[in-house]
């Protein structure tokens, strides 16, 4: 039962009124959708993440991490970690997990963003295939966890399916979705989507862990044998899915987080990784002021390894929502489809960063591996991610 003095209590007694101009079907819908929000939680979220928001500050305890440049290891060193990666993946000790849930607005692709294609490769199928090389080479099939979510999950089964797996060993691909919550006007007051639902977005990517938890995949992970988890993102064209060196180099330094990072640019939307009393953090170029971002240089690329053990511990730890204000298509009051600004609330994956207790990075160039494919045009675009993959005759 919609409980009016409930609603009104939370600021929210405008459901009410939807209700009104509801069909039966759609009511009970509506009820549904109210029975699994926690009112409460939704006020804490509407003051904890808007209301009360601030921009990072770079306070003088940020300090820059301790990291290895590839560029100055010996070719001694980076063939030692690629035998020794190598056999570490022969041994099933990796497994890998593509964060897909995305929605990609800003790229103007109406399909998950892994379906967008360079002369007609996908992005999905360019990671594929580097896994596929990786079995031909060590024997070993490796286990592709891949997290979309409601908006793409089920687009993203369809074209693999289209696509025969990209020759994957289907049984070696887990999909699993990651979960939502609800967005909210800028007054804090739950929306309506196109469909007369009560708008939930994606949680964010650092809903994966508890996603990951919730369907048991890490303790199936850990059953296989795995020890080490490589993730990446989905849109960057360079990337190197575990590639050898890497896990030669996660599996050497053996720490709970290995992260790959380039230098950045100045002004680069990237995030910036940091080290804050001895605790390693990301800190998001759109929570960053102005200018401030430049003196740091450790750009987050999103390639990173977890090892297995620190995930299981941490997975079930709380992490901070974070504000995106989007324009998202919703019902306003007249029942017509609009477009209005709306608070989406997301989760970040480099938050449990500060549950880590070892930390290394590995600094790598970036005209090898960093092209992230973000926008239309412009900078991080459809045309420099083509020039970039030219470059390296990735096309
Ligand atoms: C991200 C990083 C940023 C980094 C940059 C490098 C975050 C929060 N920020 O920024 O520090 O410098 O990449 O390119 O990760 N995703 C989901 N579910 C979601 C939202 C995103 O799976 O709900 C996935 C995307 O599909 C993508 C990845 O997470 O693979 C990164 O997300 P995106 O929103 O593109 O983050 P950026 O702002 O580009």
């Amino acid at each position: 039962m919609l409980d009016e003095t409930i609603l009104k209590q939370h600021g929210q007694d405008h459901i009410l009124e939807y209700c009104k101009m509801m069909s039966q079907s759609e009511k009970e819908q509506l009820h549904i959708d109210m029975d699994r929000i926690d009112l409460d939680e939704v006020d804490k979220l509407y003051e904890d993440v808007y209301v009360n928001r601030k921009m990072i500050e770079i306070a003088d305890d940020v300090e820059q991490i301790n990291y290895d440049i590839k560029e100055n290891l010996p070719e001694e060193k980076l063939a030692e970690y690629r035998s020794l990666g190598l056999s570490a993946i022969k041994e099933g000790k990796f497994a890998v997990l593509l964060m897909a849930g995305g929605q990609g607005t800003r790229l103007g692709h109406k399909a998950p963003k892994g379906t967008f294609s360079f002369n007609d490769k996908s992005l999905f199928e360019r990671q594929a295939e580097q896994l596929n090389k990786l079995f031909e080479e060590t024997g070993t099939p490796i286990h592709w966890y891949i997290m979309t979510s409601d908006i793409n999950h089920k687009d993203t089964l369809s074209f693999f399916l289209e696509n025969n797996y990209f020759g994957y060993d289907e049984s070696y691909i887990h999909f699993f979705k990651q979960d939502h919550v609800v967005a909210l006007s800028t007054e804090g007051e739950l929306v309506l989507d196109k469909d007369k639902h009560i708008m939930r977005t994606p949680n964010g990517n650092g809903g994966v862990f508890k996603s990951l938890e919730k369907a048991n995949l890490l303790n199936e992970m850990k059953d296989n044998g795995v020890e080490y988890l490589f993730l990446n993102n989905i849109d960057n064209v360079l990337v190197k899915v575990l590639d050898s060196e890497f896990a030669g180099f996660i599996k050497e330094k053996d720490c709970d987080i290995t992260t790959k990072s380039v230098q950045a640019y100045p002004d680069e939307k990237v995030g910036r990784i940091v080290s804050i009393d001895d605790k390693k953090q990301v800190l998001e170029y759109s929570e960053l002021p102005e200018g401030e971002v430049n003196k740091l240089e450790n750009a987050n690329i999103g390639i990173h390894a977890f090892k297995l053990d620190f995930l299981i511990e941490a997975a079930s730890k709380p992490l901070p929502y974070h504000l995106a204000i989007k324009n998202l298509k919703q019902i306003d009051e007249d029942f017509s489809v609009i477009e209005k600004e709306t608070l989406k609330f997301e989760l970040f994956y480099f938050d449990i960063f500060q549950y880590a207790n070892s930390f290394a990075t590995l600094q790598v160039d970036r005209k090898e591996e960093f092209s992230p494919l973000k926008n239309k045009e412009g900078k991080d675009s459809i045309e420099t991610a083509q020039q970039d993959l030219e470059t390296n005759q990735l096309l």
